[in-house]
């Protein structure tokens, strides 16, 4: 055994928000074709991957402020699923021993932020590793994609310009200067992606306001973004916030599956005088600021508001509030 194989292998796993997303109509395999820009942000799981002590691969997930408060290993699926798809990946002559994953969750669950398919790209990623064997990112995102629509993302390294059902994946250009700073708030609500989809097909009340304007502000903003440009500097996106949070085609859908996430966005814009965005199909919404610390100072507002009760939000405990960054890496060693 190398060295390399018994210090354990550590990948950073990001949230994601959707600038955009555009939402065509469901296609024969069952899923909706999507014109999204996506952005990795600092928010992050930590997973680490050991040898196992055993002959099978296992789980342990901790959470909390103290990072160590147990959760079931049930609900994470994915980092396992994502090392079987890298054992699958780097074949037989490999010698692909069982793994001891430990996941370090900050990311909220079925929130929209993609956690559960960033684990899914780190374990196939860290496992890659943890085997002392190399796999393309395009091979990687492949093997990725039988396990989630948004985990091919991940093995972008930055922004990327989304398509298809979620396998079409172009990176874009990253932020120039400092990482624009990102406020989100997450009602205490788990949000099913598959229950939105069904509404937006099967309910007329979850009908986008203007599907032809959000996918004209994905499209430009993926151009924006584009090697054709110049760079784009956080302050260049905050001023385009007001047509990107508008421009999410499962808002209405959300909204009706969540009730209570229209009136708390709408609470929000009052507050911080900001466009409010959704990602995703929620119920996280976000807020574009300048720079990590604005990004801070709105968070403290909300929690303040929220402790003085002047703030309702959907869900019977407080919301998520985290302020991050948007980052130019999809996933880091840490
Ligand atoms: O691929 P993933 O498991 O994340 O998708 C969850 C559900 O969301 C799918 O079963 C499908 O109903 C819906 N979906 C969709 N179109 C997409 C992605 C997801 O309809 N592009």
């Amino acid at each position: 055994m190398t060295t390399e194989q018994l210090a354990p292998i550590v990948r950073l796993a990001p949230a994601k928000v959707n600038l955009t997303l555009s939402v065509a109509d469901r296609q024969r395999d069952g899923f909706h074709a999507l014109h999204s820009v996506m952005v990795p942000l600092g928010l992050a799981d930590r997973l680490s991957l050991a040898r196992a002590a055993g002959r099978e691969d296992s789980l342990h997930v901790v959470t909390g402020t103290d990072g160590r408060t147990a959760l079931d290993p049930a609900g994470f699926g994915s980092v396992l699923a994502g090392i079987a798809a890298a054992r699958r990946l780097v074949g037989r002559g490999a010698d692909t021993f069982p793994l001891a994953a430990r996941l370090e969750k900050r990311i909220p669950i079925a929130a929209g932020l993609a956690g559960g398919s960033s684990d899914a790209a780190a374990a196939i990623d860290g496992a890659v590793a943890a085997w002392g064997t190399t796999a393309t990112p395009g091979d990687a995102a492949r093997a990725g994609a039988e396990i989630g629509s948004d985990v091919p993302f991940f093995f972008a390294g930055g922004p990327a310009l989304v398509e298809g059902r979620g396998e079409r994946v172009d990176p874009l250009r990253s932020f120039a200067g400092p990482p624009p700073g990102i406020l989100l708030v997450t009602p205490a609500v788990e949000v099913s992606t598959a229950a939105v989809f069904k509404a937006l097909d099967d309910d007329p009340r979850a009908a986008p306001a203007n599907r032809g304007s959000t996918r004209l502000t994905s499209e430009h903003l993926a151009a924006e973004l584009s090697p054709g440009y110049p760079p784009m500097r956080a302050d260049d996106l905050v001023v385009r916030a007001g047509v990107l949070a508008v421009a999410n085609d499962l808002a209405n859908a959300a909204d009706l599956l969540v009730p209570g996430l229209r009136a708390l966005r709408r609470a929000l814009v009052r507050l911080l005088g900001r466009p409010i965005g959704l990602t995703g199909s929620g119920p996280t919404l976000w807020a574009l600021y300048p720079s990590l610390e604005a990004a801070e100072e709105a968070a403290r507002r909300v929690r303040d508001e929220h402790a003085a009760d002047r703030l309702e939000s959907p869900g019977a405990r407080a919301p998520f509030v985290a302020a991050t960054t948007i980052e130019g890496q999809g996933r880091t060693s840490a």
